[in-house]
């Protein structure tokens, strides 16, 4: 833990164009500096560094951030990591802060299932490779297989003994707890005996993202139908199988710098593949990908290919799973093996450059890929063919990119012989239907003139007590504009007469809202407007800095979106007049709508809970009466603030 006082401090001292300077080229550009974009291709710059500001944004691809942001996405760091890295820079002294007795005993837990992998996987090693029945038995079938010494050794490769609890007698021998042993899963306890888990096997060590070893997979050598071909150590402390990829700690540059990555199914695919000096490659160990796998893959590349050696049945079993891929935004290409094929097989049948060339040319997008399969299959049946037009279409509105959206209906329109149009608008529906019950405005594309949408349009579930968009509103308006100087107009006594009052805009926003004793519930936000109103009372707002450097992630994170939107039709970042006319041209409008829309959601969730609470109650008591009573002022008060909204909205 690093103590809060450290982390201002280190925020404040980094300079951006210095961080940034490290890894980019920049070159000074009116007050900001430019250079080509570290996070995506690009030929002309488009990545700006604002020293003012603290911040960094590309034009091109969108990312923003501070800081301690780029060092998190350009060296894949922590947030913890980023801020060490930092403080080594500019020889900043981090004196951790001690950890809780809780932390302490996960560490501890952790240290000691980390020591004991390394020190097993070891074992295992040795056992193979200094042993008769290792060598006789577990390196023989690795050479028979064709793998190499170096791969071998790579890979951290071994074998476990036949004896019944040889690697438990030689850990607690060397002082590992029997706790660590059981807890790891090496060994098991069975009515007061201890063994081992792993017997007469080939082990593959499964390491970590920094390559410390978290678990093993066993393969039996033996054609023993009653036992199973892997054993795999069971979740611990340090091994979450949902969260692990094996080979990942070999594989992460590789997948940078051929932005891609590889997905196969087993261990051996992936050590094969090495072997031929392909090394973005990691398996997903036999169970189908899981979201937070995905998410480590984003970490180093948005390109998945998949090679897949299994008949048209296995492939469609996994297409769900693969919907998944797309969903996080990911382009996912498959590679289909030939029959009885797979990449380790085929790996040790040909020469490397051939393996490469082969999936390169045979690499397929996986939507027309689904498109082809399941078309073969319709056979000119209009009715399979109207299914398979929704499947396929289900598939292209999972990707949340808009403007990707489009290229596949072409595609896909090419290839069943169906008419764009047909396909966009199915599309279209599908996107609306989801928008609604998820409440959010849907992003249709309209790369397509669209046609009336003859489905009657459904009424929205709305949950009401969800008021994060309207918080977020005033949270933005008070981050573009709290500095402003708002002009109103009031009738005066006399007829005819008008009263002129100005006010700030964050001053405006502040007190009305908590004269209403409206509070934030999304706890971010909270501290924003907090920090305004703070800001009001004392007479000095914050600036931008001081929410773009906040030591606390989520408010920095935020404060960065909002803001750099501002910036967005203005490469330049200087605020340009033409940024969102209406906004700006009456922002008296643009912040009391805010204000009254977040009153407004307010005022719906109260009265939505207080009949809630009169639906339980009797209409003879008293408390229901009170709670009536409420519900017409409440509804009065909402009324008030509709009324004060429609005279913005109608201008
Ligand atoms: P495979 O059966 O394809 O194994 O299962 P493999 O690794 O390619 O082994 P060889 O080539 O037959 O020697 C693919 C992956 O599924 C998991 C393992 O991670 C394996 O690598 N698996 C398979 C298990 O966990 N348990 C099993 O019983 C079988
Ligand atoms: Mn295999």
């Amino acid at each position: 833990m690093i103590p809060r006082d450290t982390i201002q401090s280190i925020i404040d001292t980094a300079r951006i164009d210095e961080v940034v300077g490290d890894f980019v080229q920049l070159k000074k550009r009116g007050v900001n500096l430019l250079g080509l974009c570290p996070f995506h291709n690009e030929k002309t710059p488009s990545f700006t560094v604002s020293p003012a500001k603290g911040i960094y944004k590309c034009f091109g691809c969108g990312k923003a951030g501070n800081a301690v942001n780029f060092v998190m996405e350009h060296e894949k760091y922590s947030y913890p990591e980023a801020l060490r890295y930092l403080a080594n820079k500019y020889g900043i002294e981090v004196e951790e802060q001690e950890p809780s007795p809780e932390e302490k005993q996960l560490d501890t837990e952790r240290d000691s299932l980390f020591s004991l992998n390394a020190f097993a996987q070891k074992f295992y090693s040795q056992i193979l490779h200094d042993t008769d029945e290792g060598k006789a038995i577990g390196l023989s079938y690795f050479i028979e297989r064709g793998f190499r010494e170096d791969i071998i050794q790579k890979f951290q490769l071994g074998f476990s003994p036949v004896a019944w609890d040889a690697f438990t007698q030689h850990a607690l021998k060397n002082g590992y707890a029997e706790k660590y042993l059981i807890d790891s899963g090496l060994t098991i306890s069975k009515e007061g005996k201890l063994y081992d888990r792993f017997r007469e096997r080939v082990m593959f060590p499964i390491h970590n993202l920094t390559g410390k070893v978290i678990g093993f997979g066993g393969r039996i050598l033996t054609s023993d139908k009653n036992k199973p071909k892997y054993v795999n150590s069971p979740e611990s402390e340090v091994y979450n199988k949902s969260k692990s990829l094996y080979g990942i700690w070999l594989a992460r540059n590789a997948i940078v710098g051929k932005d891609n990555c590889y997905l196969v199914e087993g261990y051996t695919d992936v050590i094969s593949l090495h072997q031929s000096g392909i090394e973005n490659v990691v398996a997903s160990s036999g169970t189908s990908l899981t979201t937070d796998q995905i998410r480590l893959i984003s970490k180093y590349t948005h390109n998945i290919t998949i090679l897949y050696d299994g008949d048209p049945a296995g492939i469609k079993a996994s297409f769900r799973g693969i919907d998944m891929i797309l969903e996080q935004g990911m382009n996912v290409k498959i590679v289909l093996f030939p029959d009885g094929e797979d990449p380790d097989s085929y790996a040790r049948k040909h020469r490397s450059a051939d393996v490469e060339a082969f999936i390169s040319t045979t690499a397929n997008d996986f939507i027309a890929f689904k498109t082809r399969l399941l078309l073969d299959e319709t056979q000119n049946d209009p009715i399979k063919k109207a299914a398979l037009i929704h499947e396929i279409i289900e598939t292209i509105s999972i990707i949340p990119d808009p403007i990707i959206r489009p290229l596949y209906v072409r595609e896909c329109s090419e290839i069943m012989g169906i008419a764009e149009q047909t396909l966009m608008n199915e599309l279209n529906r599908l996107i609306r239907k989801k928008a609604q019950k998820g409440g959010v405005s849907p992003q249709i594309s309209e790369e397509v003139p669209q046609q009336p949408v003859i489905a009657p349009p459904q009424e929205p579930v709305l949950d009401v007590s969800d008021c994060s968009a309207q918080e977020l509103d005033v949270i933005r308006v008070l981050l573009h504009y709290a500095g402003r100087t708002l002009k109103f107009e009031q009738p005066g006594n006399e007829p005819d007469e008008t009263i002129t009052f100005e006010v700030g805009a964050a001053e405006y926003v502040c007190n009305d809202l908590r004269a209403n004793q409206i509070e934030f519930d999304n706890p971010v936000m909270r501290k924003i407007f907090e920090a305004y109103a703070e800001g009001v009372d004392g007479k000095t707002l914050p600036d931008d800095r001081f929410f773009l450097m906040h030591p606390e992630p989520e408010v920095a994170d935020l404060a960065i979106n909002i803001i750099t939107q501002k910036y967005e039709l203005s490469p330049g970042w200087e605020e340009i007049k033409i940024y969102v006319p209406v906004e700006t041209d009456k922002l008296e409008d643009t912040v009391s709508r805010a204000v009254l829309s977040l009153m407004h959601r307010k005022l719906s969730a109260m009265i939505f809970h207080n009949q809630k609470i009169m639906k339980e109650l009797s209409s003879e008591s008293e408390a229901w009466s009170d709670h009536l009573s409420r519900d017409i002022h409440l509804k009065q008060a909402r009324n008030e603030i509709s009324r004060r909204l429609g005279r913005i909205l109608n201008g």
